[in-house]
């Protein structure tokens, strides 16, 4: 049964070291899935985009409706996104049906001093604007159907949680 899986949550919380550890797990079930990652999608689908709340909306929608036109192909559609606005996030779930929400969660200090890319630095000295959770606005999600807390758990034991609610939603064997 194909589905929508989005995790959401800040930069470097782990969403796409979770939606690749996912996408091999899903594959070697020989379930067929694609992974949309923000940044590949900023790249190739988005460049006409700025980091705008209405453009990183429009952003975050497009990519609900794409994964939608999978799902009704019968792939699993994994997405990793920030997606920092509830209200769009809310329409995807509306419009998706078939919708995972995945909140990645971890604090903040602990984002600022894993900063794989550097981006919080810079978003601290203000080289970068519009950075969110430091100077742009992060709306943590109310009802997501998995929280992973990955200043806790490592990579796998989120992976765990995530897979044994699709097996306990019947989404997997
Ligand atoms: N328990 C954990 N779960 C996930 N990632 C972890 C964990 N512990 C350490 N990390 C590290 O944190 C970083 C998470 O980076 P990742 O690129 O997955 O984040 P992201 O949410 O995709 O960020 P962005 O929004 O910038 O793309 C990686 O370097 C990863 O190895
Ligand atoms: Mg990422």
């Amino acid at each position: 049964m194909s589905f929508t899986l989005w995790f959401t949550g800040l930069s470097g919380a782990g969403k796409t070291s979770l939606s690749s550890r996912l996408y091999e797990e899903l594959l070697k079930r020989s379930i067929p899935a694609e992974l949309l990652d923000g940044d590949v999608i900023r790249n190739n689908f988005a460049q006409d985009l700025t980091f705008s709340k209405e453009h990183r909306n429009i952003n975050v929608k497009r990519i609900g409706f794409l994964s939608k036109l999978l799902n009704k192909h019968g792939v699993v559609a994994i997405v990793a996104m920030i997606s920092p606005y509830a209200e769009v996030r809310e329409q995807n779930r509306q419009t998706i049906g078939k919708y995972i929400e995945v909140f990645v969660d971890c604090p903040l200090e602990v984002l600022e001093t894993r900063d794989p890319k550097g981006l919080y630095a810079k978003a601290k000295k203000g080289t970068i604007k519009h950075f969110t959770g430091v100077s742009d606005p992060y709306e943590s999600p109310q009802h997501p159907d998995v929280v992973v807390n990955t200043d806790v758990q490592t990579i796998e034991e989120s992976l765990s949680v995530i897979l044994e609610h699709l097996k306990e939603k019947s989404f997997i064997e």
